[in-house]
């Protein structure tokens, strides 16, 4: 009976990688440059920010310029790693936060600077934020929040996370700032973390089968009684179901499709063009909100 279960598990675990390797090829592929024609570009981003190059050292890194054209006073400098992640380093512990922004966390971003009120005086925590953690960046420069820590497994991704943090500094006001390698699955090294956040932000990291349940682990550790996760990932399959089901143990769970209406538009002008270009099952970012139980909500679950 083990054996079939691990074969199943290893089975589906395989599907998860197979839709995360196609979105990695489309995105390959939408960055070539010209022998790419518009017809045959697939999706990458819903233009909700944009951004101007500074400078690059082709090599191994860029700096990047974003702006919102909803929020003129809105700039900040990110730093992207350039070197190419090939498919085969996806396997294993993790690279896929060093091959771009993904459109979730792009979404992040937007709900974050148009809810900058949100944060006030409350301690932020981005967990699985990747090579750039660009939401947390964006409370921490837009928002009055108190802290803002900015987390990734990856060691390659919050090295160049405090590269972004040492550029920003003068913009953050009274807000502090640090970045930190957080891994889900240690929960040991972060116990100094507990009970210590307001809000928790994460954008696509719901389709991890090994560490889904140290993620909704990860994120309760961090909550105050009351506090809340703003989550956003695409379906991809089942994974974030999986992930709903987990969470709704420890935490009141909300799945919002239709959440913003610039970018429902914008979802229901891309499902047109056909599911080569935008399959919004790997595409189109979710909304789920969790808020922590206290004791007494817990008990009568
Ligand atoms: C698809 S990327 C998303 C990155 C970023 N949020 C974005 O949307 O552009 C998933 C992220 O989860 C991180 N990750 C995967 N497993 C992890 C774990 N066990 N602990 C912490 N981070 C993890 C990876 O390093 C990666 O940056």
């Amino acid at each position: 009976m083990r054996g079939r279960e691990n074969t199943k598990c290893n089975s589906n675990a395989k599907k998860r990688w197979q839709i995360l390797k196609q979105a990695l090829l489309q995105r390959q592929k939408s960055a070539v440059g010209s022998g790419d024609t518009v017809s045959v570009r697939r999706f990458s981003t819903f233009e909700l920010l944009s951004t101007k190059l500074i400078s690059t050292n082709e090599q191994e890194h860029l700096w990047l310029q974003y702006n919102c054209s909803v929020f003129p006073e809105f700039n900040v400098d990110i730093r992207h790693l350039t070197q190419q992640v090939k498919v085969d380093d996806l396997i294993g512990f993790n690279n896929t936060g060093n091959v771009c922004v993904w459109p979730s966390e792009e979404v992040l971003s937007y709900y974050c600077l148009k809810n900058k009120h949100l944060f006030r005086n409350q301690n932020v925590c981005e967990l699985g934020g990747g090579m750039t953690c660009l939401a947390g960046v964006i409370v921490a420069v837009c928002s009055d929040a108190s802290h803002v820590l900015l987390t990734d497994g990856n060691e390659n991704s919050v090295t160049n996370v405090s590269s972004i943090i040492e550029r920003n500094k003068t913009l953050f006001g009274k807000t502090e700032v640090t970045g930190r390698e957080l891994k889900w699955n240690e929960r040991e090294k972060f116990d100094d973390l507990s009970g210590q956040y307001d809000h928790i932000i994460c954008a696509d990291c719901l389709f991890f089968d090994q560490y889904r349940q140290d993620l909704v682990d990860t994120i309760d550790c961090l909550l105050k009684p009351g506090g809340t996760a703003s989550i956003f990932a695409p379906y991809r399959g089942t994974t974030l179901q999986a992930f709903c089901d987990l969470a709704k143990v420890k935490f009141n769970v909300d799945v919002q499709l239709n959440y913003d209406a610039t970018l429902w538009q914008k979802h229901q002008q891309m499902l047109t063009k056909g599911k080569e270009i935008y399959d919004e099952n790997i595409h189109y970012p979710v909304f789920i909100t969790l808020t922590k139980m206290d004791a007494k909500e817990l008990k009568t679950n």
